[in-house]
């Protein structure tokens, strides 16, 4: 019998997102493509670098303040978690709040179901309601939370991955799906030595450098390509104006690829953005919540101002001078 070769089908929105991107006059792919099966694996792997604190002090800042997250929200709230958690973090924050439901929202149909069963397995009587959307536009929570007061949760920085406009859309919009009087408990990483957050992203041991790489092997496995990968390299710059670490494929030489029938060329030195990471200090996090309707009622951070917890509460319009 022939070989059979397995090709995962193509998603059209990566598709059109990879050749728009490698046409345009600043080569750029949406950092969301990176995350396939073996980009989640190498993700994991990430955060458990000893370079990259986020992960780290997130889930410290969580155990040790969510018992005054539960104090100042309320406990028996709904707790909504924006990208549904399989990460570690969740439960520290449900063990904490005591919630009357658990809302995991997430576009991966699959990711919710595992997660939500394994959070099922730890917390055997908590209802969890799992919804299955794009978070970025405002949604419908299912009606069982309807009347109950809502936490939203969104860990680990995220917010960061987007440019502040974008970040701004975002948090509009789950103020939306909130509702007014809504809290969200929100990690944001701080603004800090170049040095430090280049290693964070830039690691010893070459891990984020094959994250970043796999989107090509992603592109080839998906798209038809014949990027030849060993001719890129990886690159993680600071960019002091935008206040944030970028992460580029490099190309070493000149050189030339397929992707699904179109010829693209590359001078060598010339890259393809991959992803932005903003960090921010505790006034322009106050202002990017402000800025999007949440008025911050906390802050926590660790000894050395590495990452921030802020907790903020959904505000009511009104009239301003
Ligand atoms: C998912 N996100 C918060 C990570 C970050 O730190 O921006 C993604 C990442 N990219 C490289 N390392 C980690």
């Amino acid at each position: 019998m022939d070989a059979v070769t397995t090709r995962t089908e193509a998603d059209p929105a990566f598709r059109d997102d990879v050749l728009a991107g490698l046409a345009a006059p600043i080569r750029a792919i949406p950092s969301r493509w990176f995350y396939d099966r073996r980009g989640s694996e190498l993700f994991e792997a990430i955060t458990r670098l000893p370079e990259y604190y986020p992960t780290r002090v997130d889930t410290m800042l969580l155990e040790r303040h969510c018992p005054e997250v539960a104090d100042i929200a309320g406990r028996g709230d709904a707790v909504v978690e924006f990208g549904s958690g399989s990460s570690a973090k969740t439960p520290i924050l449900l063990r904490a709040v005591g919630p009357s439901s658990y809302v995991p929202i997430d576009i991966s149909g699959e990711f919710l179901r595992d997660s939500a069963a394994a959070l099922q397995a730890e917390f055997p009587d908590l209802p969890i309601l799992p919804v299955e959307a794009d978070f970025m536009r405002p949604l419908e929570l299912p009606a069982e939370v309807s009347a109950t007061d809502k936490l939203g949760f969104f860990p680990g920085s995220t917010i960061g991955n987007m440019v502040p406009r974008t970040a701004v859309d975002l948090l509009r919009a789950m103020k939306e799906t909130l509702g007014c009087g809504a809290h969200l408990l929100i990690g944001i990483d701080r603004v800090k030595d170049p040095e430090v957050l280049i290693r964070a992203y830039d690691d010893a041991a070459g891990v984020t450098a094959e994250f970043n790489l796999n989107l090509l092997h992603r592109i080839n496995a998906e798209l038809d390509g014949d990027i030849a990968v060993d001719d890129f390299r990886h690159v993680a710059r600071w960019n002091e104006e935008r206040s944030r670490v970028e992460m580029h494929l490099e190309a070493k030489a000149d050189l030339a690829f397929t992707v699904s029938g179109t010829r693209f060329e590359m001078r060598a030195g010339d890259t393809i953005h991959t992803e932005n990471s903003h960090k921010y200090g505790e006034r322009d996090a106050r202002l990017l919540m402000l800025a999007s309707g949440w008025k911050v009622v906390r802050q926590w951070t660790d000894e050395e101002d590495m990452f921030a917890l802020l907790l903020a509460e959904a505000e009511a319009p009104r009239f301003a001078p």
